[in-house]
Parts: C-alpha cells; sequence; structure tokens
C-alpha cells in the first residue's frame, strides 16, 4: 500500500513552501475558491515516479482537457504549472514522507527560443494557412528531472516547444506508485464501470450503492455497438430492461465514477477533486460511507477536496467518534492562500467532529 505521510510543495503553479504533516488514510483538503486544492492534487501525482514525461504532460493537460473548446498547446499547459513570478530559472518541485522513505520529484530548467524546419512540423499547429518556408523560431523549454523514491533515484532530460505535441501515452505499469486523479466532471467522461466489472463481489457492494438511487437496478454490464464494435456500458433495470449507462443521471454516474476509480487505485492513493459534485445532500452519509470502506478493503489512501459542509460531516460520521479508543483515520487540511503565500491548517477528524458537534465550527476558513 502507498501511504503519504507528509507533503511539501516547493513550489507548483500558485503555491509556494506549503508543508502538509500528519496525513492519514482519509484527508479532507478544504478551503475557498482559488486556495489551491485542486493544485495539490496535481502535484501529488508528480510523483507517480515513473520518470515517463507522458505524466507529467498528462497532468499538466488535465485542466485543459476539461473543456471541449480548449486551444492551449501543450507548450502552453506545461509552462503554466511552473510558477509566474519567478524570474530566469524555471522550477517546479516537492517532495514527502510516503511509506517510510523519502520521496521527490523536481523539475529545473529555462525557457529560450530555438529555431525548427518548417517541414518537420506539423502544418495544423501554425496560426496561418500557409506553412512558412526555411526555418520557424519557436518558444521552447530545456531542463531536467530528478525523481527519488527511497534508494531508487531517476533522472530524466525534457525538451518542449510551442509547436510539440504529446508523444507517448502514460503508462501506469511503469509507476512506482498507483495514484489515481477523479475530477470534478470524471462521470460524464464515460469508461466508469470496466474496474468495477473485474471483481463480482465488489461489483454487487457498487450495485447496491445505486440503488440508493433506483431500487430497481439490478446488474452492470458492457456491450458491444454496432458501430464500431466500441464497448458501451449498460445499466440492467428491473422494469426499463439493459439501457444505456448514459441514460441515467449525473450523481448515479458520479457513483459509479467513484466506485471504478476505487478499483483502480487499489493499493495506492487515490485524488477526488469536488468528490460531491452531482450528488444531492440527502445520499452523502450512505455514498462516503460505501467510498471510505470500500478505500479500506483496496488498501487505498484517500485525499478528497470538497467545498460542501454537509460533504465534511457525512464524511466525518463514517467514523466512531464516540469510542474514545478510536484510532485516528482522517485529516482535515484547511488552505489559506494570503498574497502569494499559502497556509495549511491541520487538524484530526476528532477535533473538526468534535468542534462542530460543540461550536458548529467553520473549518472550511
Ligand atoms: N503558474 C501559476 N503561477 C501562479 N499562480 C498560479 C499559477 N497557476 C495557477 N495559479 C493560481 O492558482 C489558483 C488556482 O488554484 P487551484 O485551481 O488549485 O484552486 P482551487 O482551490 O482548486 O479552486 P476551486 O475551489 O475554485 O476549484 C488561482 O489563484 C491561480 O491564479
Ligand atoms: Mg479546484
Amino acid at each position: 500500500m502507498a501511504f503519504i505521510e507528509r507533503l511539501c510543495i516547493e513550489d507548483y503553479r500558485g503555491i509556494s513552501d506549503l508543508k502538509i504533516d500528519g496525513l492519514k488514510h482519509v484527508n479532507l483538503i478544504i478551503g475557498d475558491n482559488n486556495c489551491g486544492k485542486t493544485s495539490v492534487l496535481e502535484a501529488i501525482q508528480l510523483l507517480r515516479t515513473s520518470g515517463n514525461l507522458a505524466n507529467i504532460y498528462r497532468v499538466a493537460r488535465q485542466r485543459d482537457a476539461l473543456s471541449v473548446s480548449n486551444a492551449n498547446s501543450i507548450f502552453d499547459s506545461f509552462i503554466c504549472m511552473f510558477p509566474r513570478n519567478n524570474d530566469g530559472e524555471m522550477r517546479l518541485g516537492l517532495n514527502g514522507i510516503c511509506n517510510g522513505q523519502e520521496i521527490s520529484f523536481v523539475l529545473t530548467g529555462k525557457r529560450g527560443r530555438i529555431l525548427l524546419d518548417a517541414k518537420e512540423l506539423d502544418g495544423n499547429r501554425f496560426k496561418t494557412a500557409e506553412i512558412p518556408e526555411g526555418e520557424v523560431e519557436a518558444e521552447s523549454f530545456e531542463g531536467d528531472i530528478t525523481m527519488a523514491y527511497g534508494k531508487s533515484r531517476k533522472n530524466g532530460h525534457i525538451n518542449i516547444n510551442q509547436y510539440s505535441s504529446i508523444t507517448g501515452t502514460p503508462s501506469s505499469d511503469q509507476d512506482q506508485l498507483n495514484i489515481v486523479y477523479v475530477s470534478p466532471y470524471e462521470h460524464l467522461r464515460g469508461n466508469i464501470i470496466n474496474r468495477i466489472l473485474r471483481n463480482e463481489t465488489y461489483k454487487q457492494v457498487c450495485i447496491k450503492a445505486l440503488q440508493l438511487f433506483d431500487p430497481d437496478i439490478e446488474d452492470l454490464m458492457i456491450f458491444r455497438s454496432d458501430i464500431g464494435n466500441r464497448p458501451v456500458e449498460y445499466i440492467r433495470h428491473k422494469k426499463l430492461g439493459d439501457m444505456p449507462v448514459s441514460t441515467y443521471g449525473d450523481g448515479l454516474k458520479k457513483v459509479l465514477a467513484i466506485s471504478n476509480a476505487i478499483a483502480q487505485a487499489a493499493g495506492g492513493i487515490l485524488l477526488f477533486d469536488e468528490v460531491e459534485t452531482s450528488i444531492h445532500r440527502k445520499y452523502y452519509d450512505d455514498i462516503f460511507r460505501f467510498t471510505i470502506k470500500a478505500c479500506k478493503s483496496f488498501n487505498v489512501q484517500l485525499f478528497v477536496t470538497t467545498h460542501s459542509i454537509e460533504a465534511i460531516d457525512g464524511i466525518l460520521t463514517t467514523q466512531d467518534y464516540e469510542r474514545q479508543e478510536s484510532e485516528e483515520a482522517i485529516c482535515v487540511c484547511t488552505l489559506k492562500r494570503e498574497g502569494n503565500d499559502t497556509f495549511s491548517r491541520v487538524l484530526s477528524g476528532r477535533e473538526v467532529h468534535e468542534n462542530r458537534e460543540a461550536f458548529g465550527f467553520e473549518v472550511r476558513l
């Protein structure tokens, strides 16, 4: 199992020198809009330590990939990961303790301009329809990556320019840590049941969770479409028969996306950004109880961002805080942005729960 106990983000987007200590199996990252919650989840993904450049580009691209009309180049997305307020050398860096071992990721480099042979570039990447002759000048970045996990060290070199396209697909096989990110809108992308189907017992548990929304749901399956033999996800329903998952509501799809990601993250780390999106408040207690139980049985360390106090309470009530000796499984980390600085306040789940009960404590501030 992967377990991050401590995290220090030295430089990543708007965050510099943020320390979060005392992480637990379940970690709530909360705070105002723009305080850096999603940035923390992105930075953690750089710790996959595969040495695979495709992983860095995938993290760089994650936000942009949510927008269908996004026209940013991979170069622009990549450059935006570096803090804006630095002159000269650019740097991304984070470190921490994972499974009792030191872990770190550092990427440093310089921006510049290079000349490229126009013939070798993809014509679609030029702003004008006319492809220039000879050499074209391009913005570029050249740098070095150093990764460490315990005694294992990896170094890499990175060269990217404004005409680069992503080469290589990220392969989780090469990763030392299995880290899965779930965006607030992951459930709208499809492909959200394949991991659930691999384990019959888990599938039955997930169907029980779906029955909260509709007690007539009976089964989950994948059929091949007539067009192109592509996989299509279906739900078997007592009254409606077999219907594509797409015909169901977003709350139900979100629960499928959550369940699927838990199985995918087995033995690793799961990052849920805005876990509550699309789910009605009245289901929070049941869904979070299911989520935390499933993470425990799949040995998954969970990081969750949320804006919802009801979601925070729902997650805290999964614990038996009445039993004085129960071991703490939840860390609540509130982020605060002041100028160029990001601060964290870390409390235990028990502290937050007791103070919410006694004083209605507003932990998000
Ligand atoms: N390269 C960068 N340099 C400096 N600041 C940056 C950079 N990239 C993003 N930011 C800042 O980071 C903030 C956004 O951070 P992030 O998206 O992590 O916030 P969040 O807490 O997830 O917000 P929300 O709750 O709205 O989703 C913005 O204030 C933005 O200006
Ligand atoms: Mg966010």
